[in-house]
């Protein structure tokens, strides 16, 4: 027997307590304000409040329980190095290092300008190709001293 999809979601629906609706309907404003800004700004959260009638702090305490949001604002270019086995092996620190002296900021700053955040990241599946980093949704291996120039001018573009 095929379900439809509205058939599913009364199904799904009917079993989800009022906080789970609740919760989801802000996960998805939480989303949609963070597509806007690039993070979740005070005043917006404020705002949201009001117009769910919830109280300020169920807002932080649900948005903070995600990893996914941040109340701070993000870089255009979102630099995440890898700092899995492999790629701390053949050389992140380095690369981590390099990053910071060019711009300025460390693991989990972003600069002035909001143009870059650098940040660290487990293991991404490119093993073969550490030390890896990726910049917003592209990836960049095998980072040595030549290859460094060219990441770096990807991120100021
Ligand atoms: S350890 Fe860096 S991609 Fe796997």
């Amino acid at each position: 027997m095929t379900l439809m999809l509205e058939e599913i979601i009364g199904a799904v629906s009917g079993k989800l307590t009022e906080d789970q609706k609740r919760r989801g309907v802000l996960i998805h404003a939480f989303q949609k304000i963070q597509e806007e800004h690039n993070y979740l700004p005070e005043e917006e959260l404020h705002k949201l409040a009001g117009e769910l009638n919830v109280p300020l702090s169920y807002i932080y305490s649900t948005a903070t329980f995600y990893k996914q949001f941040y109340f701070t604002p993000r870089g255009r270019k979102i630099v995440r190095v890898c700092t899995g086995t492999a790629c701390h092996v053949r050389g992140a620190g380095k690369v981590m290092e390099q990053l910071t002296a060019e711009f300025g900021v460390k693991d989990g700053e972003t600069t002035e300008d909001l143009a870059m955040t650098l940040e660290t990241v487990g293991c991404i599946g490119c093993c073969g190709l550490a030390p890896v980093a990726t910049v917003n949704e592209d990836i960049v291996g095998e980072i040595d001293g030549k290859k460094m120039p060219g990441m770096i001018q990807m991120i100021k573009e």
